[in-house]
């Protein structure tokens, strides 16, 4: 069945405890706060609420001015156009001769954008959640977003230089039905920064050369731009995860900030890309960790 596309997103407002929200375990409180108009906080709260194809294809630029009286405000869920069919469940990953086709290039190029626009959402739904956290670190989200919004605009292009569109093909909210579990800032960096967004270095390498081998070049390059941008996000990911937890990222700690169940073995590649995380911030001995990490440790 499928699920609805356009039902309101929750407004609920939780506040919490400042300091916990940061590193530790935090209590939501639900309160009654929405963001004033023209600021970041207003911006970022349309942008995941919106229900409009076009806007969250293309939102105007964010305004500069921060909201001085913002609350923590915890999104669950996002708006979503009715173009959009929701998927119940992912679609298999197309093999090296699927691939030469272009409906099905088409279509991973689709699911990789829909994880772009999870993830400028997510970016948005973090900095509203967490105010009391740096600005350093809001503003770093904002500028991520940002990024993203440029990623799915080249991977729009290229769906069209196929021959097909955003919304196409079912998407799956895969992302915002496990990064809303994280209450903390810290948490959110471990799963979204280093997790996931590490996962993508590694991704997006792969299908690179997927796409070379089945002739489609432009399609490779997109997606080694989109890939090396990626970089400075996990860089992001990475010095956050020491600032805010006060320890050096191992793969120990990092495992501790997951919020369980999450695995590991979701937020790598095959094969890992080394170098592509070692630019990012990662030491060698992570990434080694996270290589021979199996799921019965
Ligand atoms: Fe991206
Ligand atoms: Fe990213």
């Amino acid at each position: 069945m499928r699920p609805p596309t356009s039902a309101a997103p929750s407004t609920a407002a939780f506040k919490r405890s400042d300091r916990r929200a940061m590193t530790g375990h935090a209590t939501f409180v639900r309160t009654m706060w929405s963001p004033q108009d023209g600021t970041i906080e207003a911006w970022a709260h349309r942008y995941v609420t919106s229900d409009e194809l076009p806007y969250k294809l293309s939102p105007p630029p964010p305004p500069k001015e921060w909201d001085p009286s913002a609350e923590p405000l915890v999104l669950t869920h996002p708006g979503r156009p009715e173009e959009l069919t929701l998927a119940g469940r992912g679609t298999r990953t197309p093999g090296r001769d699927a691939l030469r086709r272009p409906e099905r290039r088409a279509q991973l190029l689709h699911t990789f954008l829909h994880h772009e626009l999870q993830a400028a959402e997510l970016m948005c739904r973090t900095l509203l959640a967490f105010p009391a956290a740096p600005r350093a670190f809001r503003q770093g989200l904002l500028s991520i977003c940002q990024d993203e919004l440029r990623h799915m605009e080249m991977y729009a292009e290229h769906i069209e230089r196929l021959g097909f569109r955003f919304g196409g093909f079912p998407v799956n909210d895969w992302f915002w039905r496990r990064v809303p579990e994280t209450t903390t800032a810290l948490q959110f960096v471990a799963l979204m920064g280093l997790g996931f967004e590490g996962a993508n270095l590694d991704h997006t390498a792969r299908f690179a050369e997927r796409f070379d081998q089945a002739g489609d070049a432009r399609g490779a390059d997109v997606q080694r731009r989109i890939g090396q941008e990626e970089i400075p996000h996990v860089a992001f990911g990475v010095y956050w995860f020491e600032k805010l937890g006060h320890a050096p990222l191992t793969f120990d700690t990092w495992r501790a900030a997951l919020p369980s169940p999450l695995s590991p073995i979701l937020m790598r590649g095959n094969p890992i890309d080394r170098e592509a995380r070692a630019r990012a911030g990662m030491s060698g001995a992570f990434t080694e960790a996270l290589f021979r990490f199996q799921p019965t440790q």
